[in-house]
């Protein structure tokens, strides 16, 4: 496995004839993560795995400052899945000169996280346009966790013409249901206990798509979720899966995903949920 700094170093390593496989992280690395990294694996002759804490995606200067670093054991981890590349850019590397350039996503980012973190988008879509022209993969790996981020870069690759195929992953769990976030590890232990109310919430609510109309049904999960202490539902929207815009009657023929962002003390975490009726 080689670990590279600069972008003239991965230039001089990609060979042209071989098909590549990229998952760009923030690092902190957990399950999640390496599920993205085993699909890379078996669909392309290498995989380039990039960890860089992107600052121009955080609205929030404190989270951007606790976001956990993990370096080693995360070099550890992408060793043993026997990942070829690894990118850990510098800022300078990345970011030579401020990066200026204002994407509009029309719907897909105005509402969810979008509303609630102004900018943060704009930030992704500056860093995955900037790595993807670097890499040049034939195949790019997003986790469905961050569904609202996997759709805005399905619709940066189609507005800048990038030839990349954007690949979806399912949501990987902790026993209890929990989806894997690098934020879980800042969690109090009765933190991480209580976390887990957000996920079996949003399962239970599968099951009363049949009994509750959709204002209803989001209520139910929001008073839910409230009802622990710890927990506290910052937005639960469910929203068609290709514009995101919220659907209000279960009549209307779209496919639905529920997204929810919860702030659990001064961790905030995200997970979505199909309804199938
Ligand atoms: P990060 O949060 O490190 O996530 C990297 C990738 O792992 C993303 O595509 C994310 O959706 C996926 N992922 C995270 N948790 C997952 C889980 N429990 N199951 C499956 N996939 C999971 O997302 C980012 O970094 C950044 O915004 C990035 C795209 C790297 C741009 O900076």
């Amino acid at each position: 496995m080689q670990i590279i700094q600069t972008i003239a170093q991965l230039k001089s390593l990609l060979n042209a004839n071989k098909t590549i496989g990229f998952v760009p992280t923030m690092g902190a690395l957990h399950e999640g993560h390496l599920s993205l990294v085993s699909f890379a694996k078996s669909n392309n002759d290498i995989t380039v795995v990039s960890i860089f804490v992107n600052p121009t995606q955080f609205n929030n200067h404190e989270d951007f400052q606790n976001y956990p670093q993990t370096l080693k054991s995360d070099l550890d981890k992408l060793s043993l899945h026997n990942v070829d590349i690894v990118f850990t850019p510098t800022e300078k590397e990345m970011y030579p000169e401020p990066d200026t350039r204002v994407f509009d996503f029309g719907t897909l980012d105005k509402m969810m996280e979008g509303k609630h973190r102004p900018g943060h988008f704009n930030g992704v879509a500056q860093i995955v346009s900037k790595l993807l022209a670097i890499v040049e993969p034939d195949k790019a790996y997003f986790g469905e966790k961050d569904f609202q981020q996997l759709t805005i870069i399905k619709q940066l690759v189609r507005q800048l013409n990038l030839p990349v195929h954007i690949m979806s992953c399912p949501t990987i769990r902790e026993p209890d249901g929990l989806a894997m976030s690098s934020r879980n590890m800042r969690l109090s232990p009765s933190q991480r206990k209580n976390a887990a109310l957000i996920s079996q919430t949003l399962f239970k609510s599968q099951k009363l798509v049949k009994s509750f109309d959709v204002e209803k049904l989001k209520n139910w999960i929001i008073d839910n979720i409230n009802k622990n202490p710890d927990l506290n539902v910052e937005y639960f929207e469910i929203v068609d899966d290709k514009e995101l815009i919220p659907i209000s009657s279960w009549d209307e023929p779209k496919n639905r995903i529920g997204c929810i962002a919860v702030n659990v003390g001064k961790i905030r975490l995200i997970d979505n949920i199909r309804y199938i009726l």
